[in-house]
């Protein structure tokens, strides 16, 4: 019996230890890198992480419908009829285009896209045109 319990227990920590051991094919490698550019990324494919990953963009504003923000396709028609800049906007030195209204709803989130590199603000530019 004893021998039992010790066999099972051996088994049992060896069991542990491949799992620990165990650190390809781990998931948390891509979650991790997520909003990181593979270098063969489109900038839309960049942008369309980052909208819905760190930036938050889906929490107010979906692709066809308006949410607590204007859709992603009408901010886009809007800004190519008016040929302007959304970079500019997000940079917090624009004037808001689409729904000025409520341009203090949005204004909260340039503390984010303020932080963000030029390449991820272009790559944000290119998902949103790209709707
Ligand atoms: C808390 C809700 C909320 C979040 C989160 C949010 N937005 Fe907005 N956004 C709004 C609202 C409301 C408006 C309409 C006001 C306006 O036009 O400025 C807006 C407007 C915009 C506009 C049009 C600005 C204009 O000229 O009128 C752009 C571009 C935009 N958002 C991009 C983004 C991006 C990119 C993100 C993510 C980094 C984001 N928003 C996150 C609420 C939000």
């Amino acid at each position: 019996m004893k021998k039992i319990l010790l066999l099972s227990l051996v088994l049992l920590s060896f069991a542990c230890k491949n799992k620990e051991a165990e650190p390809f094919g781990k998931q948390e490698i891509t979650i991790d890198s997520e909003g990181m550019p593979a270098s063969n990324q489109k900038p839309e494919e960049l942008g369309e992480v980052i909208f819905n990953g760190k930036g938050n963009c889906t929490a107010c504003h979906k692709v066809e419908t308006k949410l607590i923000g204007p859709s992603v396709q009408e901010i886009a028609k809007i800004y190519k009829d008016k040929n302007s800049d959304i970079i500019k906007f997000l940079k917090g030195e624009g004037e808001p285009i689409v729904d000025p209204s409520q341009y203090e709803v949005m204004k909260a989130n340039f503390a984010i896209t303020k932080a963000m590199s030029d390449e991820e603000l272009k790559a944000l530019e290119a998902y949103i045109y790209s709707r």
